[in-house]
């Protein structure tokens, strides 16, 4: 049973993956379903938050009563949740952000050339959302939430990044090969700037969003 405790307050969520075009019909992309970031939308809502909930690439439904901006690329998910960002009590960066992107686009379909190698693949930097969020909070107090997904050190890692992102909270998740992709569970453990660690043991996406809201509206007050 969800207490109201977001009442009265505007949280944005990014959810799904960056697609970084090559040309009008490829694209560098990654596996993120967007579901633990619907998750977190939908449970926000139902303890009465408002919720914009800015969607990279996933199939999902818009949850009802959520705010749903549609983008694409990372520098459109920047856009969005920077502007979305302006007056929210907590910003939770659920989605998997692309870290480069191709240099070039091709206004036309790249094609193969008989007897040639492939060109290779020039990539530039994506602006890191997350760090910039918390750089730069949008109001005093502000909460920014960061998810890491790692494959080994995981604690070591999260620890490393949670300092270096400059953020409040990181929920940092162990994935490989059948872990966490596209699946209805996650495990993690949510690290806190002042030194916090809460386990979250493996079960739904809802539990481990009503974690991070939990600490959310903690920090809150
Ligand atoms: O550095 P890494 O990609 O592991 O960090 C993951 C966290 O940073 C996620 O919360 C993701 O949304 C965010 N991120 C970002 N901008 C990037 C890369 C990641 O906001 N360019």
């Amino acid at each position: 049973v969800s207490e109201p405790d977001l009442a009265g307050r505007h949280v944005v969520v990014s959810a799904g993956g960056t697609r970084e075009p090559l040309d009008p019909v490829r694209f560098l992309g990654n596996r993120s379903s967007g579901k633990q970031g619907y998750a977190l939308a939908r449970t926000a809502a139902a303890r009465g938050a408002r919720v914009t909930l800015v969607s990279a690439n996933a199939a999902l439904p818009d949850p009802a009563g959520v705010d749903v901006i549609a983008v694409g690329t990372a520098v459109e998910l920047r856009e969005a949740v920077r502007r979305v960002a302006a007056d929210a009590d907590a910003v939770v960066m659920a989605a998997a952000v692309a870290d480069f992107r191709p240099a070039v686009y091709a206004g036309g379909k790249i094609k193969k050339k008989d007897g040639e190698e492939p060109a290779p693949l020039a990539l530039v930097r994506n602006p890191d959302i997350l760090a910039e969020l918390a750089a730069h909070r949008a109001r005093p107090g502000q909460v920014v939430v960061g998810f890491a997904a790692e494959t080994d050190d995981v604690l070591a890692n999260g620890r490393a990044k949670l300092a270096r992102k400059g953020c409040d909270l990181l929920v940092v998740n162990e994935v490989g090969e059948r872990k966490t992709f596209g699946s209805e569970q996650n495990e993690a453990v949510v690290l806190a700037a002042d030194g916090g660690e809460t386990p979250v043991p493996y079960g739904p996406k809802e539990a481990l969003a009503e974690t991070v809201w939990d600490l959310v509206a903690e920090r809150l007050g």
